[in-house]
């Protein structure tokens, strides 16, 4: 009797484990803020929801976010492979594409209590121009058919309301750029996409806009007069210039053993979130190496700058070795004396990823442009 209890507890715990190996891979947990597509209409004297149309008084807004990864959030190539790797899950359209006529098919309910599996029906307004343009102006601007503003202009020919919120961006970015981690099964110590938690934990304000949305002295609309305006070019990891200007990296040269000792002190100087922020797939390394005077490459370390997660069969944060903000991580080469000898300097690179080369070929992302590019290089004579 006692024999057959024990199998049965054993055969119930690997169908448990074997179905948490299985099951479709939910990595967040979906709250209100993002469960639904929003509904949204035109406000009085606004006759498209469209950028463009927007654009057509706000040109120089218009552009500057054309260029971002926001208006890119649909088309990005990356996105698209992953999202089909990924099985199409509807869920990932409401912060991708969030406004209900920019999705092909309406969502009526859902089948799971943990809203993964939506019931859906075909949406008659489906706007396929809308679509193309991701997180456009009225997913941030439009809210119970008014435009929300910082300051609520009283010169614009639509309806204008002050949302004072507006100009720290604490609420119009936590909407996407935060995920809660409250679910029985998830062990996170930071939410993915942790970007708001991880500038709480350094203690820093959370004001997204004074970082992201720079601000200049011009007019809204040309023929009105200058004022403060924030720029909406959202610049981040795909902006190379962005990324260096963040980093500092400190090198010092040491005796050691008869040979030398080479540290690279690495610090995040200007993101008050971790560097990188954002997936998990987001990382940094460093390399140093050895090279000798005919530019012939010799011994190499490398370390990696990553938040390191187990998925399955429970979601874990394993480690995290990310730069918060103003935090310093150094980095230690020994060059042996007999290496001295042969090597003439040490070349020092550290790289940016957006996307690990591993899970790159696992989705089968053709990148046309680079998933990684350099941050920092220099070379440094080794003193004999
Ligand atoms: C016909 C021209 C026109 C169109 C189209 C237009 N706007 Fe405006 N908008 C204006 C003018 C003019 C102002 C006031 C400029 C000023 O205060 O200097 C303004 C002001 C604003 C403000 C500032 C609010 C504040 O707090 O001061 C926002 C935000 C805004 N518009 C968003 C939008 C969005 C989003 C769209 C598209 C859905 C749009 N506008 C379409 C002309 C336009
Ligand atoms: C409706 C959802 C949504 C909202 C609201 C939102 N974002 Fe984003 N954001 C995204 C998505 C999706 C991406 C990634 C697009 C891609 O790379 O395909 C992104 C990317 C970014 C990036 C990265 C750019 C890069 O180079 O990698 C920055 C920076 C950013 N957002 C800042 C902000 C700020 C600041 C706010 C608030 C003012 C905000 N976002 C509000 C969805 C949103
Ligand atoms: C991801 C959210 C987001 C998107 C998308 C977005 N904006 Fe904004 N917008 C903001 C925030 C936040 C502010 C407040 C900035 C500040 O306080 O300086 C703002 C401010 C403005 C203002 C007021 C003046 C200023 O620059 O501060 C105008 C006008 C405006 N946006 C128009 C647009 C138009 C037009 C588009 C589309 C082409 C657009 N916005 C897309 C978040 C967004
Ligand atoms: C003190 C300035 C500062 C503040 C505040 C700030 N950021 Fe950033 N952010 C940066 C810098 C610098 C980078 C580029 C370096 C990096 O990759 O971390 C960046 C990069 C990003 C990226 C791209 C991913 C990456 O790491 O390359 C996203 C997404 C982002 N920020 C979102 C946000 C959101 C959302 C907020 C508010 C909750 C915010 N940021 C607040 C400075 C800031
Ligand atoms: C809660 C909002 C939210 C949901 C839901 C969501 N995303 Fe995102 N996604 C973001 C934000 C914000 C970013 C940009 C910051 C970052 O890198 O994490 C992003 C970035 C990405 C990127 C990186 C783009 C780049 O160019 O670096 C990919 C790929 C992506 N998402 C795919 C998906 C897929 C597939 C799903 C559904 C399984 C999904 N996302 C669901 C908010 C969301």
């Amino acid at each position: 009797m006692k024999k057959k209890l024990w199998l049965l507890v054993a055969l119930v715990l690997v169908a448990f484990f074997g179905w948490r190996f299985v099951r479709p891979m939910n990595i967040f947990v979906v709250e209100d803020r993002f469960a639904l597509p929003m509904k949204m209409e035109s406000p009085e004297g606004i006759d498209s929801l469209n950028a463009s149309y927007c654009g057509s008084c706000h040109q120089a807004i218009y552009e500057e976010w054309s260029q971002s990864m926001h208006a890119k959030a649909w088309t990005d190539p990356y996105y698209q492979t992953d999202l089909e790797f990924d099985g199409n899950q509807q869920i990932c359209l409401n912060c991708h594409i969030p406004l209900e006529n920019q999705q092909k098919d309406l969502v009526m309910g859902f089948r799971d209590s943990e809203r993964f599996d939506p019931i859906l029906k075909p949406n008659p307004n489906f706007d396929v121009t809308l679509q193309q343009e991701g997180v456009t102006c009225a997913v941030c601007h439009i809210r119970d058919g008014v435009i929300i503003g910082p300051t609520g202009s009283e010169l614009a020919p639509h309806p204008v309301k002050v949302d004072p919120e507006m100009g720290s961006g604490v609420k119009s970015c936590q909407q996407c750029h935060l995920v809660s981690n409250d679910r029985w099964d998830v062990f996170y110590k930071i939410p993915p996409c942790g970007t708001v938690a991880e500038i709480k934990k350094g203690g820093e304000q959370i004001d997204c806009v004074g970082c992201h949305l720079p601000k200049t002295q011009r007019p809204l609309v040309e023929g009105f007069a200058a004022r403060s305006s924030g720029k909406h070019l959202f610049q981040g990891g795909h902006h190379p210039p962005t990324v260096k200007d963040s980093l500092k990296v400190e090198l010092v040269q040491e005796n050691n053993k008869g040979g030398k000792l080479i540290t690279a002190t690495l610090t995040n100087i200007k993101a008050a979130h971790a560097l990188p922020t954002g997936t998990p797939d987001r990382h940094l390394t460093l390399r140093m190496r050895l090279v000798d005077r005919q530019g012939k490459q010799g011994p190499e370390e490398s370390w990696k700058m990553a938040r390191l997660i187990m998925w399955r069969p429970f979601i874990v944060d394993l480690k995290d070795t990310r730069l918060l903000y103003n935090q310093s991580r150094s980095f230690k080469f020994e060059v042996a004396q007999k290496e001295l000898e042969q090597y003439d300097h040490v070349e020092v690179l550290v790289t940016y990823h957006l996307l690990d080369e591993a899970r790159r070929k696992r989705i089968g992302y053709q990148n046309k442009e680079p998933i990684f590019y350099p941050i920092f290089e220099k070379t440094i004579p080794l003193q004999k």
